[in-house]
């Protein structure tokens, strides 16, 4: 029996700030952006979304027609956390109107905790093939004005239906995983933005691609030569265009620029435009692969890899199923991305340092222009109050 994703859908915020906005703001060229970085727009949450409507939204159509009934567990990875101790993934799970009988957790590792929820979830289906588990990755990154991290901000939520015998990608039990106790990237519990080592990050990032990688060989036969396609986590593109090369280099892989650059170019489309997602991102990236490229997939393995700053990595495997292009939902996807409104710079900065109200008081949240169908609309008494539009 094979076990894995069966479905996937994504949602981010309306509103988005071109770089070519900040970087004259800041009277930078704006190619460090677009070439440098590899990233041209990035996500901006309104007030009245977070990482609950964002999940709800994307896991919708999921759960859609009865669709959720056999689902057993929701597994919500984020590092944007609302609450130190609620889970986030219970107020998605009354949204999306889930059975009573199911459980919910939420996870945290940086943005590595949407792969220990894949591989939990695929656990708990090989034990009980006869239900689901929806797995929601979502967050916010917010790095503080005027630093190099602020161009890598972004949001966007993951949905996907983790069942046996999926329609989409069969994960591959054997993996490959790397820890060690670092401080290249860390949000302490009073702030709102994340503190960053951004050049010692990036070198980390592939020290842990290179540990967990042969970590996953001594697990697997399969080699460089087996995958069609590479999906990395994606703090900017250029990250995994580095990473790729520094694999290949790895394996001595005889394949030249262009090829590499193949291997992985379908995955970067989607999160160019929406930044950094950190749990959701590597898996937006598997949506941008299997949604706009123009081969068949079908049959091909794919190599993921995952990284959480901290730091956790794991690189796994899956395999694209026969007939996937039938149960995606590209048009949506890109209706989403293309109907999304630009921010000017004084826009982006209202909604950067839109309060966060702490007081116990009573606020309604102005409702914006957000296509979701879920929006935050009050906080009281300390209390989220979400509503369906
Ligand atoms: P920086 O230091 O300002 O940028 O920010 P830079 O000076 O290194 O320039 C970036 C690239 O643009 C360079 O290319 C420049 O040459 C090029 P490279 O040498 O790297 O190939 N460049 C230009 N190209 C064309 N035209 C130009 C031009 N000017 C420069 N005019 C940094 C870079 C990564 C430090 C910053 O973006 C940052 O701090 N980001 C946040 C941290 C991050 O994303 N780290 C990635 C690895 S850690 C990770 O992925 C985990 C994470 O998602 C969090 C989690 O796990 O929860 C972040």
């Amino acid at each position: 029996m094979s076990v894995g994703i069966d479905e996937i859908s994504f949602y981010t915020s309306n509103y988005f700030l071109d770089l070519r906005t900040l970087a004259e703001a800041q009277q930078t060229d704006p190619e460090k952006y677009y070439v440098g970085i590899g990233q041209e727009k990035m996500g901006m949450a309104a007030p009245d979304e977070d990482i609950v409507t964002m999940a709800a939204n994307a896991a919708m159509p999921l759960v859609a027609e009865g669709a959720g009934e056999r689902v057993t567990t929701l597994l919500f990875a984020t590092e944007t956390g609302i609450d130190q101790s609620k889970a986030a993934g219970v107020y998605v799970h009354r949204l999306l109107g889930l059975s009573s009988n199911c459980r919910v957790v939420e996870l945290k590792q940086a943005c590595y905790s949407a792969t220990a929820a894949i591989q939990m979830a695929c656990a708990l289906v090989a034990r009980r093939p006869d239900t689901k588990v929806l797995v929601v990755a979502s967050d916010v990154a917010r790095y503080d004005l005027n630093t190099p991290g602020e161009a890598t901000q972004g949001c966007g939520a993951v949905a996907m239906m983790v069942s046996a015998n999926p329609r989409l990608v069969e994960i591959d039990p054997e993996v490959g995983n790397y820890t060690e106790d670092v401080m290249d990237f860390w949000r302490p519990n009073y702030r709102n933005t994340a503190l960053v080592d951004g050049k010692y990050s990036t070198k980390i990032y592939l020290k842990s691609l290179k540990k967990a990688w042969e970590n996953f060989r001594t697990a697997s036969s399969l080699m460089f030569t087996d995958f069609g396609h590479f999906c990395y986590h994606l703090p900017f593109g250029r990250m995994a265009q580095k990473a790729h090369q520094h694999l290949a280099k790895l394996n001595k892989c005889a394949l030249n620029a262009e090829q590499l650059e193949r291997q992985i170019e379908d995955t970067l489309l989607y999160n160019r435009a929406i930044g950094n997602s950190y749990t959701a991102s590597m898996y937006i990236g598997l949506a941008s692969l299997l949604e706009n490229c123009q081969q068949n997939l079908a049959g091909q393995r794919i190599g993921f890899f995952s990284y959480g700053s901290g730091c956790v990595a794991e690189f796994f495997s899956g395999r694209v199923m026969d007939g996937y292009e039938r149960w995606l939902h590209r048009d949506q996807h890109r209706q989403l991305l293309d109907a999304r409104q630009e921010l000017s710079y004084e826009e982006y900065l209202q909604l950067y340092r839109y309060p966060d109200p702490r007081d116990g008081e009573h606020h309604d949240i102005p409702a914006t222009t957000t296509t979701g169908r879920f929006r935050l609309a009050a906080i009281s008494n300390h209390k989220r109050e979400y509503v369906v539009c």
